[in-house]
């Protein structure tokens, strides 16, 4: 598929605080943690295409462990990979640069199944032919024939519809292959390599428009490849567990936590298999919501961490006067947070370790096509390269909802789990202008009127269950103006601030819609953010997608 997206992820990363940490560490210290999961496993080799991540999702979907790498980095000698699966890509096979494969290495050894490029590459470099489609068959077609008795079509219904995305077509299959579908327009959408566990598939069984694709993945990882569909997030955390204890040993690990799920959910785990040789620090930078910092520690503490807690407020309140920049808000916050982060840490001298939350989206860039293991970021230097410390990272594999799983398996409270995503350098970003504690204390104010509203208010979702608006949307927060506007309150004129609400819903933050909140809600709402948040005596409501926009302002 050919969908433009670039670079979001490594904008957030980036800047989140405590990846600026990582960034300090050396590249070889990174290289030496990429560590090898011991499991059965699909390998879904990574030829460039947008909806690699999907065949990843569809998999897990299954209960069955995958991991996706670049085209070239297939794990060679790992007996734990079950098949193989080649992805599509924004190349045509015959374009010079077009990323290749050496077959040899992988046939007869694995189940192969290519997938638009991947089946399209299979076929050409045995002796097929692949052209420029007339048209290009783009959207939803049906198999209107194919072959029932095939292992991969168990279980598909009669003339089912799947998804189609490519430029260039399969016009030729080699000798010893055989055409085992076809749609109306398209002879070959589906082959098998006579005798081989070798299959091609011009659509995409990972997109949803596929009815029967995760069929078809299914009947390629089980029944083809005998994956056992026991990945779990109980499985995870035992076999992390074990894993954890073997790789760090004794040693001592620091964590870097900040309130969010995902380095909560790595701090629990982690904690689970060495105990007391985890230090987390948490570093209040003052731009947390309404009591989030002693709420926060509160939790951690009954999860029977061991905490070091850092009120930093009056560093970055200092260091951020008069600043209106969103990136220079950004930077002064990222560089104070890692002189507060490693002060902390150098105090923990025999430490070994940096544990982080950092989960599969944030690498999925940073296992690129160009063969980069690590994203550059990570190997910007200048920072404490004296501490040595390995990186360990428990949660690299996993997507964001599976980190959910892992964490209520864990037994972490819902509350801590099904929190919103809050930005790294926290209400800085949400106050346009220069920031003052008391900006910050307006906004907390009216922040925790919108949220706890969220909470407090209940619905029924679409299968009749009773949730609440804040699990039905993606993320939340109110945003301070620079505007004042004119008011009256009781018999006096007033002259005050102005926020917006935003809430939106979202599956991955790289679009996101803005929530349809009830106008009931909204009421009440900015009536108890106008009668109850001194400073402020107007409140709006941001009704824009993204993209165009963006879900922070700034
Ligand atoms: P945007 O505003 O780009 O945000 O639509 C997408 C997601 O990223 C979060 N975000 C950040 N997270 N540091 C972070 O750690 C940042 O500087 C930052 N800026 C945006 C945002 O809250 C949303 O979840």
């Amino acid at each position: 598929m050919r969908l433009s997206n670039k670079n979001k992820r490594a904008y957030f990363v980036l800047l989140s605080p405590f990846t600026i940490f990582a960034q300090s560490i050396k590249l070889e210290t990174i290289i030496l943690s990429i560590d090898t999961y011991m499991q059965e496993k699909i390998i879904i080799l990574d030829f460039g295409s947008q909806t690699t991540q999907l065949i990843g999702r569809r998999i897990r979907e299954l209960n069955v462990y995958c991991e996706i790498v670049p085209y070239n980095k297939f794990p060679q000698g790992d007996d734990s990979v079950k098949g193989v699966i080649l992805s599509g890509s924004p190349f045509s096979v015959y374009d010079e640069s077009a990323f290749k494969v050496d077959l040899s290495q992988l046939r007869g050894k694995y189940p192969i199944l290519g997938i638009c490029y991947g089946a399209q590459f299979i076929s050409y470099s045995n002796g097929g032919k692949v052209e420029p489609a007339g048209t290009r068959e783009y959207g939803r077609a049906h198999l209107s024939t194919f072959d029932k008795s095939n292992v991969l079509f168990k279980d598909v219904r009669e003339n089912t519809q799947v998804w189609m995305s490519h430029g260039d077509t399969i016009t030729a299959i080699p000798d010893n292959f055989r055409v085992i579908a076809s749609t109306d327009k398209v002879k070959i959408a589906a082959y098998q390599a006579e005798g081989e566990k070798m299959w091609g598939v011009q659509f995409h069984p990972e997109v949803f428009h596929s009815e029967d694709g995760t069929q078809m993945l299914k009947n390629f990882v089980v029944d083809v490849c005998g994956c056992s569909q026991s990945w779990s997030a109980a499985s995870f955390v035992d076999t992390t567990v074990a894993e954890l204890k073997a790789q760090v040993g004794n040693d001592r690990v620091i964590l870097g936590l900040s309130g969010g799920v995902d380095s909560s959910v790595a701090a629990v785990l982690l904690h689970r298999a060495i105990g007391k040789n985890l230090t987390c620090i948490f570093v209040d930078h003052g731009l947390l919501r309404k009591n989030e910092f002693k709420n926060v520690m509160h939790d951690y503490e009954c999860l029977g961490l061991n905490v070091i807690g850092v009120d930093a407020s009056e560093k970055f309140f200092k260091d951020l006067e008069g600043v209106t920049d969103p990136e220079q808000k950004r930077k002064i916050i990222g560089r104070d947070f890692v002189e507060v982060f490693n002060a902390e840490a150098h105090k923990i001298t025999d430490a070994k370790w940096l544990a982080q939350g950092t989960i599969y989206p944030d690498r999925i860039e940073s296992l690129n096509i160009t063969g980069k293991t690590i994203k550059s970021h990570h190997n910007v230097g200048g920072l404490p390269e004296e501490m040595h410390l390995q990186l360990c990272e428990p949660l690299k594999w996993l997507f964001k909802d599976e980190v959910r799983r892992v964490g209520r398996q864990l037994g972490i409270p819902d509350h801590l789990i099904s929190r919103h995503p809050f930005p790294g350098p926290g209400l800085a970003v949400r106050i346009l202008g220069d920031i003052t504690p008391e900006k910050v204390r307006i906004l907390q104010d009216a922040d925790d009127i919108f949220i706890q509203g969220l909470r407090d208010w209940k619905v029924t979702d679409e299968k009749g269950n009773e949730t609440t608006l804040y699990h039905q949307v993606w993320q939340a927060g109110v945003i301070l103006l620079p505007v004042q506007s004119v008011g009256v309150m009781g018999d006096e004129r007033t002259y005050e601030r102005a926020v917006a609400l935003r809430a939106v819903t979202s599956t991955d933050a790289m679009t996101a819609d803005w929530a349809h909140l009830p106008y009931e809600f909204l009421a009440k709402v900015s009536n108890d953010i106008i009668n109850k948040v001194k400073g402020v005596n107007r409140v709006t409501y941001d009704i824009s997608s993204k993209p165009p926009s963006t879900i922070e302002w700034e």
